[in-house]
């Protein structure tokens, strides 16, 4: 690579930048000039600053259903503001067609996304995203590619409707899911429900990991003002699109990087909106992986603390009863930024070039509506999770204590354990499963590892011969995670992992589990010296390695979910 072509003294900008090195950087120039306008593009055109656009449209991401409309409105705010759009492709990955997970394919897209940015000549790029480890792997690419950035999420779908109620994707499909599975429905209803579900393109309508990473990408200052609320096919979302184009040139004149905006400070307001918003477990996963690209450590015994003193006001399924739609109408993020007040830091820079604080304060005063409310008048007391330790999680572990049955959220019961997913699949249903409603049921190797890719199987369903008895809710534990749209007595993120040695390997059907949210505690009620035993039986933990590809890569270097799951190497 070379600059050289840059006038003297200045860094190179724009079509000049990270010319491709045959020795000759003016030759270099001359002919990536020549290829480009073999697209018709002009000399004036190839002089102005370059905006890359990452186009992650795919036929198989629904979530993303909406690009070619983004794509334009987002080149047309460039050009008004004198840039040059250039659109690129990078990996798309949409939650129901990524096998074996989507989180397994999150790292992968997120060096696709910081090597692009760095291999093409840009002075900014717009980060198009949605779906829920889009926006994630493209704030990770980004931080280390060290471009200025701005992110425009695709935005929510619409709900649909089934014999005059209101659903949408994908809390009600869960909960219909189970009415079918204890028999409440019949195979015709569950059909037409799931033509349903969905009323558009966009990404899920209820306060799921998308919906939740958009809330907090806006919150730390990474995306315009009001930016993560707009549904997917409404003219809002366009203008917001254009909007972005027009900042992105901004960005691209100030050089203002991810490191100046994505701060401990902005990282800390957007742990605040996680809790306040009663956002998705996935999002804590998310938030340190962004921040470990920057060197930025977040403690979950500092959300733990911040949780104590955030109510969650925000009262969207799946832990309350509306929907992204609404939240937008009742204001979106300014207005949950402004109802925190002094529980946010408001000195924070903004990809607008103006501090947090002046945009809260720009965005005007509230209006009555029951979806954002006030401190005085929470939907839950505390924050939505709660961090868990006991020696069956010593690097800790998450529940979604805003979405738990109040029964559950202290519960001592008798472990019913199954060995893996296919384990699970083999015997939840079977009619002589020893299972009460009073039950711990324990899933084990869905780790990072142990999947791998921590699959968002730790929604273990309630089995069959319970919920056909109209149990809806039970303590289940897992070291994987579950989707942002479900609700529960849930445990996730059990580190570590069962695969790499945790102590969640131990546990036998049986075994006495106490969980406790009030004390933070999740306790297997097993002798130390019984443990030690059953861990000399097992011997050391070994995970089979894959031979070849990036399969080999993920399982030797992926890291635990309180380091973010994102790899070693890619580590700030
Ligand atoms: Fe894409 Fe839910 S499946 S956001």
């Amino acid at each position: 690579m070379s600059d050289a072509a840059a006038p003297a003294g200045k860094p190179a900008t724009g079509i000049r930048k990270g010319l491709t090195n045959y020795g000759d950087a003016e030759f270099s120039l001359f002919l990536r000039k020549a290829f480009i306008k073999g697209a018709g593009y002009s000399d004036d055109a190839l002089d102005r600053p370059v905006i890359g656009i990452i186009n992650t449209g795919s036929g198989f991401n629904p979530c993303h259903g909406n690009m070619p409309a983004l794509l334009e409105a987002v080149k047309r705010g460039v050009m008004l503001a004198g840039g040059l759009p250039v659109d690129f492709p990078t990996i798309s990955i949409h939650e129901s067609f990524s096998q074996p997970t989507s989180m397994f394919l999150r790292n992968l897209m997120s060096m696709d996304t910081e090597e692009m940015i760095r291999a093409q000549p840009m002075d900014a790029v717009v980060l198009i995203g949605g779906c829920d480890k889009t926006v994630p792997a493209q704030l990770m690419g980004a931080a280390s590619a060290g471009v200025p950035a701005i992110s425009l999420v695709t935005g929510s779908m619409l709900t649909g409707g089934y014999r005059g109620e209101r659903v949408g994707a994908c809390t009600d499909c869960r909960a219909f899911w189970g009415k079918f599975r204890g028999g409440e429905i019949s195979k015709p209803e569950i059909d037409d429900v799931n033509s349903r579900l969905v009323g558009s393109v966009g990404t899920c309508s209820v306060m799921g990991t998308a919906s939740t990473m958009a809330c907090l990408t806006e919150a730390m200052g990474i995306a315009m003002p009001g930016s993560a609320s707009a549904p997917a096919v409404t003219a809002d979302r366009v203008r917001i699109a254009e909007a972005t184009g027009t900042q992105a040139v901004a960005l691209a004149a100030a050089g203002t990087k991810m490191d100046t905006i994505l701060t401990q400070e902005s990282f800390e307001n957007g742990l605040r909106v996680l809790l306040a918003i009663g956002g998705s477990t996935n999002a804590i996963i998310h938030l340190t992986a962004v921040a470990g690209r920057l060197g930025i450590r977040l403690s979950l015994e500092q959300l733990d603390r911040m949780s104590t003193e955030t109510p969650v006001l925000v009262d969207l399924k799946p832990s309350g009863k509306y929907y992204m739609e609404d939240f937008h109408r009742a204001g979106g993020v300014p207005a949950v930024l402004r109802e925190l007040g002094s529980l946010i830091h408001r000195d924070v820079p903004t990809v607008t070039g103006r501090m947090l604080g002046e945009e809260i304060d720009d965005a005007g005063p509230g209006f009555p509506q029951d979806i954002i409310r006030p401190l005085s008048n929470p939907v839950y007391p505390e924050g939505s999770l709660a961090f868990l330790r006991g020696n069956l999680a010593p690097g800790g572990a998450i529940i979604k204590q805003a979405a738990v049955s109040p029964a559950l959220l202290e519960h001592t019961g008798s472990a019913v354990v199954f060995e893996n997913t296919a384990d699970l699949a083999a015997r939840i249903d079977d009619a002589d499963l020893d299972v009460t409603a009073e039950s711990v049921l324990v899933l084990k190797n869905i780790g990072p590892v142990g999947a791998p890719g921590m699959p968002e199987a730790g929604y273990l369903p309630i089995p069959k011969k319970l919920a056909s008895q109209g149990v809806r809710d039970m303590v289940r534990i897992s070291d994987g995670r579950m989707s942002g749209t479900a609700a529960g007595a849930v445990v996730l993120h059990v580190t570590p992992e069962s695969a790499v040695g945790g102590p969640l390997r131990l546990v036998q059907t049986g075994d006495t589990i106490t969980l406790s949210v009030s004390q933070r505690l999740i306790q297997l009620e097993v002798s130390d010296a019984e443990l030690a035993r059953r861990e000399e039986a097992m011997g050391p933990a070994s995970q089979v390695v894959p031979e070849r590809g990036y399969r080999k890569l993920f399982v030797t270097e992926v890291t635990q979910a309180d380091e973010g799951c994102d790899f070693r190497f890619l580590q700030g």
